[in-house]
């Protein structure tokens, strides 16, 4: 397995006590063999355009093949494929804006979020634009429906103020499948009206700096050719909302953060061969979702904890709480996800980790590698907090102290824990990373027989919030 692939140890929880049996994983390898031979049926049903029989509707398997798709497509047409066009848009309002308002919620959002805080720079809205390597900054709005956060966005964006330098400037990404979810349109209207107040009226000005991210013939669609934007990307069918984030709804944002969108398409493409090829045993995908099913099966475990180690995974966990969430709790069934970020959070709910019911399975999230020097404590004169004799230890070490020192602790009270370790925090990696849990997400609705796609469970609030507006 080449190093910069991500692995999967559940050696933890193959013990009995409050484990799982050795041989636990291989005796469900058929189970799991043929719920993986559904999956990439369900792909090629979908690619193939052939009609969905109606027990297996929706089926939006379109996110599978996609990563593959786009590569195909940018290496036969080059400046005309998507992914060009996506990366010329981006290098268009990089060199136009020091902002972009990113608008969108739910699988709209998630995964941009997600990238900012994984791949950038930590503080990335705070350092100089030349720390941002040139880039804008990204605010996400229309998120939510919160009047003083908008306002403060306001603020920010500089209300009614014209400019024509670039630091000052903004630009809008809206993304939305449906083009009319309600939270994203309001924020839309709000913010394009500041955006033509600051551009004078002048639309072809606006045009330009507003890109949209939506499926053919929704309301936004249309209201973007009326604003004569320049691009309109697709969110393409059968990608559901939270599958889309290897679509232009995630590539478009990361592209503009000035990530490599073809990495992160390549990790998810070798995700893809790994999946199909490796076996039970050497399978991410399929050792992920057998373990957290017999957790829950066999041990009552069905709260699914994520636990990220360092500060730049906790927006990946959301975006994975979301993707299970509305993938599987559905028939009253369903695992809970939840994320913690540790050290931080084992000041909060470790307590709970450690001595609580015994209904979770938790997977810590390790990363091999920091992208910065490791920074030493040192030595001081002033030894009053008594670490001098911890003056050469570095930060990664006392994270990875932390790290053994919690399992240990979880091990010792019959508490094991599995391992999903990522070489380092970079496109390639995080490409694995989102294709992975997407693809054991689905996975685990064959092998339950929970239909992973669709979430009409979301239609209700929506209905009555709609009623109740328009009374
Ligand atoms: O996964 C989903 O489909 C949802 O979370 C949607 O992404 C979310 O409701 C936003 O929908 P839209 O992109 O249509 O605005």
């Amino acid at each position: 397995m080449s190093t910069g692939r991500i692995t999967y140890s559940p050696a933890g929880l193959l013990m009995p006590e409050h484990g799982l049996a050795e041989n636990a994983l291989t005796n469900l390898a058929p189970q799991l063999e043929t719920a993986r031979d559904e999956v990439l049926a369900d792909a090629k049903l979908w690619a193939a355009g052939a009609d969905v029989p109606s027990e297996k509707q929706p089926l939006d398997a379109g996110f599978h093949e996609l990563p593959d798709r786009l590569l195909t497509e940018y290496r036969d047409r080059g400046a005309e494929s998507e992914v060009a066009r996506l990366q010329a848009t981006a290098n268009r309002l990089a060199s136009a804006v020091d902002r972009v308002v990113v608008l969108g919620i739910g699988g709209s959002y998630m995964g941009a979020r997600a990238l900012l805080e994984a791949c950038c720079h930590p503080y990335y809205n705070e350092v100089s634009r030349e720390m941002r390597a040139g880039r804008p900054r990204i605010s996400f709005e229309g998120n939510n429906v919160d009047n003083d956060a908008m306002q403060g966005l306001c603020d920010l964006l500089g209300r009614g103020r014209t400019t024509t330098e670039v630091a000052d400037r903004w630009a809008i990404v809206v993304i939305s499948k449906s083009g009319g979810t309600l939270e994203t349109a309001a924020a839309f209207r709000i913010l394009l009206g500041q955006l033509q107040t600051s551009c004078e009226g002048d639309a072809s000005q606006v045009a330009q700096l507003v890109t949209p991210v939506t499926g053919t013939g929704s309301k936004l669609f249309d209201l973007a050719g009326a604003l004569g934007c320049p691009e309109i990307f697709p969110v393409p069918d059968g990608v559901g909302g939270r599958f889309s984030i290897l679509s232009a709804v995630g590539l478009l944002p990361a592209a503009i953060m000035g990530l490599d969108i073809v990495k992160l398409l390549e990790g998810a493409a070798a995700m893809n061969e790994h999946f199909q090829t490796a076996p039970v045993g050497e399978n991410v995908v399929l050792d992920y979702t057998g373990i957290c099913h017999l957790m829950e099966a066999k041990r009552g475990c069905d709260i699914r904890l994520l636990s990220t180690w360092g500060k730049r995974m906790e927006a990946v966990g959301l975006w994975y709480d979301q993707l299970l969430s509305e993938s599987l709790g559905k028939h009253e069934r369903g695992a809970m996800p939840l994320t913690v970020v540790n050290t931080r959070d084992l000041h909060s709910r470790g307590q709970q980790h450690q001595e609580g019911k015994r209904d979770k399975v938790i997977t810590n999230v390790t990363i091999g590698k920091c992208e910065r020097e490791p920074l030493a404590i040192g030595r001081s004169e002033l030894d009053h907090d008594q670490l001098n004799e911890l003056a050469a230890k570095t930060l990664p070490e006392i994270l990875d102290a932390a790290t053994k020192g919690t399992n240990q602790a979880y091990r010792e009270d019959s508490r094991p824990t599995a391992e999903l370790h990522l070489p380092r925090l970079d496109e390639h990696v995080l490409g694995q990373v989102f294709q992975m849990l997407m693809l054991a997400t689905v996975l685990e609705g064959r092998l339950v027989g929970t239909n992973p796609y669709g979430q009409p469970g979301v239609e209700a609030y929506k209905k009555n919030m709609n009623a109740i507006l328009r009374e």
